[in-house]
């Protein structure tokens, strides 16, 4: 069995799984969304502190797995520094008193994998990672073949979210909060541009739409009329995505695709995505809407595979790379 920590960011989360079969044995999960609430946002400091209490109260959980141990992984990178450490730090610990190695594992690649969990992997693939940090598409053809096609220049998709939130006072993290708060509203009413539209790269760019829409909450009459500014926020922010895509497709055509991260819990994006998808015949892969979110059974998930193939850190080598991508 292998261990898998994973802290980078505001969920602290420990998980067990079987090497030979994928299976889940253990995985629990201390998200820390109400604290960070009031803020309107992830306070790195506060989440690290919070983690360094959470971590070990999970990793009690655990001890009845000790002696089956194979490996230790953690999530090493990308992630605020603050909260990787901690992780880390535990992990290398474990890796030191029960003698066993070590293995950092990216948290992008562990969204893709949190389609596989307690499953066979099932490659190429053309995934669509929308995460709080992230916005990008990827071709994936192995676990070490993954090459980023598509990227934010500023904004994330899930970040726009938090951020539009923070504005209207909901709370965080905004993802769920807009899209409740978008469901009875008019998605027409407000006619936000698209971003980049006029432009032929295939990229993201959310930090434009967000000015659009502080304006329109600062213009609004009442409170009511946020389900509107919600709804045609929504819209656009996904009619990006949809617009870009559609334009990647003319160059490579999509057989297998995915969406992950945290984001990718959003039922207007997924039904969006369905329809794009339908003219191309291609198969839709969706992560189990647990599993969307920063969780550490898809960084077991990886650490398995990664186990496999021998891919382990030295002690001294392991080290925090918060900006690494893939
Ligand atoms: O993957 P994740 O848990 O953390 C990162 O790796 O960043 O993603 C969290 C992000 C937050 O920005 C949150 O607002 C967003 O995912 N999110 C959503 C929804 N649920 C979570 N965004 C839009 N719609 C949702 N339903
Ligand atoms: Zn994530």
């Amino acid at each position: 069995m292998i261990l898998s920590i994973e802290s980078s960011c505001d969920d602290s989360a420990i998980s067990i799984t079987e090497i030979e079969t994928n299976k889940l044995i253990f995985h629990k999960k201390i998200s820390q969304e109400i604290e960070h609430s009031i803020y309107g946002g992830v306070v790195p400091e506060l989440a690290a502190r919070l983690h360094a209490q959470a971590l070990p109260k999970i990793l009690e959980q655990t001890q009845p797995y000790f002696d089956k141990l194979k490996a230790v992984a953690v999530t090493s990178s990308p992630g605020l520094a603050v909260t990787l450490v901690e992780g880390v730090t535990m992990a290398k610990a474990i890796a030191v008193a029960l003698d066993i190695p070590i293995i950092g594992v990216n948290h992008l690649i562990g969204h893709v994998y949190s389609l596989f969990i307690e499953k066979e992997t099932k490659f190429p693939l053309t995934v669509l990672l929308v995460s709080g940090g992230h916005t990008q598409v990827m071709e994936v053809k192995s676990l070490t073949d993954i090459k980023t096609v598509a990227k934010s220049m500023d904004d994330s998709f899930g970040e726009s979210f938090d951020k539009v939130a923070k504005m209207m006072g909901l709370g965080y993290p905004g993802g769920p909060l807009i899209q409740e708060l978008a469901k009875d509203g008019d998605r027409k009413k407000h006619n936000f541009t698209i971003p980049l539209s006029q432009s032929p790269k295939i990229a993201f760019s959310y930090s434009g739409l967000k000015n659009a829409v502080r304006l329109a909450i600062e213009k609004a009459e009442s409170k009511d009329e946020y389900k509107n500014i919600a709804a045609s926020f929504e819209h656009i922010a996904t009619a990006h995505l949809l617009q870009k895509l559609k334009k990647y497709f003319k160059t490579v055509t999509p057989q297998t695709f995915a969406i992950v991260g945290g984001a990718s819990a959003n039922l207007y994006l997924r039904s969006q995505i369905e329809e794009l998808l339908k003219p191309y015949k291609a198969e839709l892969l969706l992560s189990e809407l647990k599993y969307c979110s920063d969780n550490a059974a898809m960084i077991g998930r990886v650490a398995v595979e990664m186990y496999k193939e021998g891919m382990f850190s030295s002690l001294e080598d392991l080290d925090i790379s918060p900006k690494s991508e893939v």
